[in-house]
């Protein structure tokens, strides 16, 4: 079984000890409700760390609607049952206050990445992940960190964290985990109902037809209407954005030719669902 650490001091004794040993230490993060997409970024990082830890914090600050918050699947137990057979050295479960101790006054904010996509739709959100992430890169003092194309723009922040601050921590990103149907695995899916859940893999699908449009040169923006028109009538009922972006900036791109990606996100039934694609 994996060791469960919830305390820093904990933590540090156990850091310092393969520091000695001069192992490397890779960090997963994540917030639990583990899925086959977390085990890939966990095998990832035990192909290209020595010693591997696990973070699961539920982050109150990066939840801009406090239902969702409240909602967030709890699973520490079967967590730690999934993790057990792949030998992790270490998960961190911080309670609360090592992560947020009394009196905690400092916010760690971007701006230009954060400003498009999800961080123009989830207020604060890319605030939180900021903050919360550069906490936990100091906590696990990881030489490298894993994290999903899932959440690209997620991980395009957190690369230019690490560099505009000096946490000195490689930040690499893994291919998106997906169900047979082509459906990005999320911790949120299962709060999809059956008829949800039937119709959710329009949104991969469409993000690849758009892509094969965009690859012979259609525009961004006609591409994109159509798209959404057909994701309304297979049952979406409103689509945030569908955006050809720059790979390496995300600026919003009229055509693929520069390395560029896909964004899509949608809501279906109460539930809001994000994918992307490499586009060229
Ligand atoms: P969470 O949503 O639990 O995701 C943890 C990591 O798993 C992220 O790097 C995410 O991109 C990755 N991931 C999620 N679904 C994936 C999939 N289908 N395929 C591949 N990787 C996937 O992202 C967070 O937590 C939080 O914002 C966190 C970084 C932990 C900060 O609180």
């Amino acid at each position: 079984t994996t060791p469960i650490v919830r305390s820093r001091a904990a933590l540090s004794a156990r850091i310092a000890e393969w520091r000695k040993e001069g192992a490397t230490i890779g960090v997963v993060p994540t917030m639990g409700a583990l899925h086959a997409g977390h085990l890939s970024l966990v095998r990832a990082a035990q192909a290209g760390a020595e010693r591997v830890i696990v973070t699961l914090f539920v982050n109150p600050r990066q939840f801009d609607v406090p239902e969702d918050y409240a909602r967030y699947p709890r699973t520490e137990e079967s967590d730690a049952a999934i993790l057990a057979p792949l030998g992790v050295d270490a998960l961190y479960v911080p309670d609360p206050e090592e992560v947020y101790p009394p009196g905690f006054a400092t916010t760690v904010s971007m701006s230009g990445l954060t400003d498009v996509l999800c961080g123009a739709r989830r207020p604060g959100h890319f605030d939180g992940v900021t903050t919360v992430v550069t906490k936990l890169f100091r906590q696990t003092g990881a030489d490298r960190a894993w994290f999903g194309e899932k959440d690209f723009q997620q991980l395009r922040v957190v690369q230019r964290l690490s560099a505009d601050l000096d946490l000195g921590v490689e930040v690499i990103g893994c291919p998106t985990v997906r169900e047979d149907d082509g459906l990005a695995l999320s911790s949120r899916n299962v709060r999809l109902s059956a008829a949800a859940r039937a119709v959710a893999p329009v949104l991969s699908g469409e993000l690849g037809t758009m892509a094969a449009a965009l690859r012979t040169g259609e525009a961004g923006e006609a591409v994109a209407t159509e798209a959404r028109a057909r994701l309304l009538a297979a049952g979406f009922s409103d689509v945030e954005y569908l955006d050809l972006r720059a790979t390496d900036d995300l600026r919003l791109l009229d055509h693929a030719g520069v390395p560029s990606r896909l964004f899509g996100a949608a809501w279906i039934d109460g539930v809001r669902l994000i994918d992307n694609v490499p586009v060229t």
